[in-house]
C-alpha cells in the first residue's frame, strides 16, 4: 500500500519540478551567470533592461570602462565615442546575442565582445 503511495508521490514532484523550469528559464551570459535576477531587475514591475546606473554600480563609469577598451592607434572607442553614454543594452545583451551598434554605421574590424 506505502510504495504506490510513494510512487505518486514521486511522479507529482517530478511533474511539478519540470512543470516549473520553462517559466523560470532565463540563461544569464558570461560573468554574470551565477547573479541573483534582482541584482538587476529589482524594481521592475515586468523584466526588462536595467538602466546604465544598475550596471555601473559593479563597473564605476564611462570612463573607467573607456580606458579598459582604448586600444593604440584605434579611434573607434565603444566607451568613448560621439554617441555619448549610451545605456549598456543597446550594445551588450546579458541574455541573449551582443550588438555593436557602431558597426551599423561603421565598419570597424578588431572589436569583440567577451566570449564571441
Ligand atoms: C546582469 C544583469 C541581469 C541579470 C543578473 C538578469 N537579467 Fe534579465 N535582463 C537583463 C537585461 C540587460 C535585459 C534586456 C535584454 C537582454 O539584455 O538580453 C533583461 C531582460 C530580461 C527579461 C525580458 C525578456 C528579454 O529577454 O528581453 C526577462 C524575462 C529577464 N530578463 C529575466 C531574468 C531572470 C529570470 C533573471 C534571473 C535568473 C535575470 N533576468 C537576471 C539583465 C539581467
Ligand atoms: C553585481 C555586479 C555586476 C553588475 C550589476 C553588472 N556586472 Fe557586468 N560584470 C561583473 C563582473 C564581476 C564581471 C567580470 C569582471 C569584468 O570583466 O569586469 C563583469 C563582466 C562584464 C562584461 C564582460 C563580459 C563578461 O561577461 O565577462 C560586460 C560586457 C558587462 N559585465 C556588462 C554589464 C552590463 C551591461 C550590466 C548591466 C546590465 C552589468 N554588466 C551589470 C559584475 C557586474
Ligand atoms: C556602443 C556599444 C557599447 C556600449 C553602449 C557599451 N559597451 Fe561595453 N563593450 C562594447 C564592446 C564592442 C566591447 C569589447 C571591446 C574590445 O574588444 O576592446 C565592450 C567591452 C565591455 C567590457 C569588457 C571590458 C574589458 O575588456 O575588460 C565591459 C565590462 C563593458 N563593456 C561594460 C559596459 C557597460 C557597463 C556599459 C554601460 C555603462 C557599456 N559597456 C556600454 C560595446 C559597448
Ligand atoms: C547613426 C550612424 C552612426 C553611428 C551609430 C555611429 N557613428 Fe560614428 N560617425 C558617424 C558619422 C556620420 C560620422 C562623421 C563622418 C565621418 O567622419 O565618418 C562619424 C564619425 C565618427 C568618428 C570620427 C571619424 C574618423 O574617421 O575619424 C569616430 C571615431 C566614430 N564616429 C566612432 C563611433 C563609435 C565608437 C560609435 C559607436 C559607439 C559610432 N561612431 C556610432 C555616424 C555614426
Amino acid at each position: 500500500m506505502r510504495f504506490p503511495a510513494q510512487a505518486i508521490m514521486a511522479a507529482f514532484a517530478a511533474a511539478v519540478c519540470l512543470g516549473a523550469a520553462p517559466a523560470g528559464a532565463v540563461t544569464i551570459n558570461g560573468s554574470h551567470a551565477s547573479l541573483k535576477c534582482e541584482t538587476c531587475h529589482a524594481g521592475q514591475a515586468a523584466k526588462a533592461a536595467p538602466s546604465q546606473k544598475t550596471c555601473l554600480k559593479c563597473h564605476g563609469s564611462y570612463e573607467a570602462l573607456a580606458k579598459k577598451t582604448a586600444k593604440a592607434g584605434e579611434k573607434f572607442n565603444p566607451h568613448d565615442s560621439h554617441m555619448g553614454r549610451v545605456e549598456c543594452t543597446q550594445c551588450h545583451s546579458m541574455h541573449g546575442k551582443s550588438h555593436y551598434i557602431c558597426h551599423d554605421c561603421h565598419a570597424i574590424p578588431n572589436r569583440k565582445f567577451k566570449g564571441e
